[in-house]
């Protein structure tokens, strides 16, 4: 790593924030990539990082492609302004990425065809001084940002930015990809009623979240569902056949319900659909929409014959066009990763807090699922006596308790 000490370039200086310090370790080349799952925003992120590097600070910028594993491989791309021109609206990755890739724990073969598991980090880091990169920017989820941690500690100028579609990384307020997936969710909510009008039926839509409850919570008091499951309100499933059947006897013969893929009955527990050993995030929930089904039909068809239906959005929700929100978002978090080159924050991760740009270091919330990509721990869940659920509460939406 090419550091060394001097007050910086007056050049650079002079684009600097007022009140920012001025810069030790004289940066000219950054590396960035992405790992994880994506989610809409990515693009702008990349696109921002980029744009500043170049336009603000005369950086010379390389992003490795795959995320860790193209650092490992030396698979890079070298970016300018043409490679970032027209992607800003796009859903993804240009860089693409990889949730497997811990290069602390590299998943390999020796000789006897035996899968062995091998530290490859001191490859990537020579990768790292090849190209004389200064400074690398992760963008990623809790795994991602692990290996950023572990990256810091080898003496890598790290920078970190947060990215889930779930929203539940605890030292930021907001994330790039959750507004996105959203809108896909609402819109879904809508195209269900005309359907389950039609036909007098149950709609159950199962979204994403993990063990968090944002996307069916916000998603679903947008698109007027008439029940929403969370897995922090574990849910009685009389209860809601009891709405269904308050419905039906108002004259309203379809019910529309949003639920989370982490939901839960209260004396059962989350539907899990695989376990994939080789990811940071092992646990792949999905199907509760079905087994919600299952249940319910024993209850409702013979009552008021009505059929249940389930749609699950599934990977839809981390897709598409950027919306407004995202696009935005994402280009603050990407101009100020870069600018926090400029005030020598190593080892951070940029934040969103009391709506201002914001940092922390990477150690205070990575590692056990505190960024919230893999587990319950420490991620920011739904409060059930927070503001949102209890204006659903308000307006008849009922979570099953
Ligand atoms: O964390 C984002 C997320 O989309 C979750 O909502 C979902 O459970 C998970 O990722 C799916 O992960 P994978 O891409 O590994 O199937």
């Amino acid at each position: 790593m090419t550091t060394f000490y001097k007050s910086g370039k007056m050049s650079m200086l002079n684009f600097g924030r007022i009140g920012e310090k001025f810069m030790k370790t004289e940066v000219k080349r950054i590396a960035l990539l992405t790992g994880g799952g994506d989610c809409s925003g990515l693009n702008a992120v990349i696109r921002a990082i980029v744009k500043s590097a170049i336009l603000k600070h005369g950086l010379e910028v390389i992003g490795f492609k795959g995320g860790y594993h193209g650092l490992y491989t030396d698979d890079y791309i070298k970016m300018d302004l043409s490679t970032v021109s027209g992607i800003f609206h796009q859903g993804g990755t240009i860089l693409k990425m990889s949730n497997k890739d811990n290069l602390f724990h590299y998943k390999t073969t020796n000789e006897d065809g035996k899968v062995v598991y091998k530290d490859v980090s001191d490859v990537a880091v020579e990768n790292l001084k090849k190209h004389k990169i200064d400074v690398l920017i992760i963008i990623g989820g809790d795994g991602t940002l692990t290996s950023a941690r572990d990256f810091a500690r080898k003496g890598v100028n790290v920078i970190g930015i947060p990215k889930t579609i779930d929203n539940d990384v605890p030292a930021t307020e907001i994330t790039f990809g959750y507004r996105t997936a959203l809108d896909h969710i609402m819109l879904s909510l809508d195209a269900l009623h005309t359907t389950a009008f039609s036909h007098d039926r149950v709609m159950i839509l199962e979204v994403m979240g993990r063990n968090a409850g944002w996307l069916a919570l916000e998603g679903g008091v947008a698109g007027s569902a008439d029940v929403i499951l969370i897995p922090e309100i574990p849910y009685d499933v009389n209860s809601v056949a009891k709405t269904i059947f308050d419905r039906y006897n108002r004259g309203s013969r379809f019910t529309i319900i949003c639920v989370s893929e982490g939901a839960k009955p209260v004396d059962g527990s989350v539907t899990v659909k695989s376990i994939d050993k080789d990811s940071p995030d092992s646990v792949k929930l999905g199907g509760f929409g079905n087994f919600l089904a299952k249940q319910l039909e024993k209850i409702v068809k013979p009552v008021t014959g009505q059929e249940i239906r389930v749609t699950n959005l599934g990977y839809i929700q981390r897709g598409g066009v950027t919306n407004q929100y995202d696009r935005v978002l994402g280009t603050k978090y990407g101009a100020y990763a870069v600018d926090m080159i400029w005030r020598q924050e190593f080892g951070r991760m940029v934040i969103i807090r009391n709506d201002r740009m914001d940092s922390v270091r990477i150690e205070e919330v990575v590692g056990s699922g505190k960024v919230g990509q893999t587990s319950t721990g420490g991620a920011r869940i739904v409060n059930p006596h927070g503001d949102l659920v209890n204006s659903a509460r308000d307006i008849g939406i009922t979570f099953g308790e």
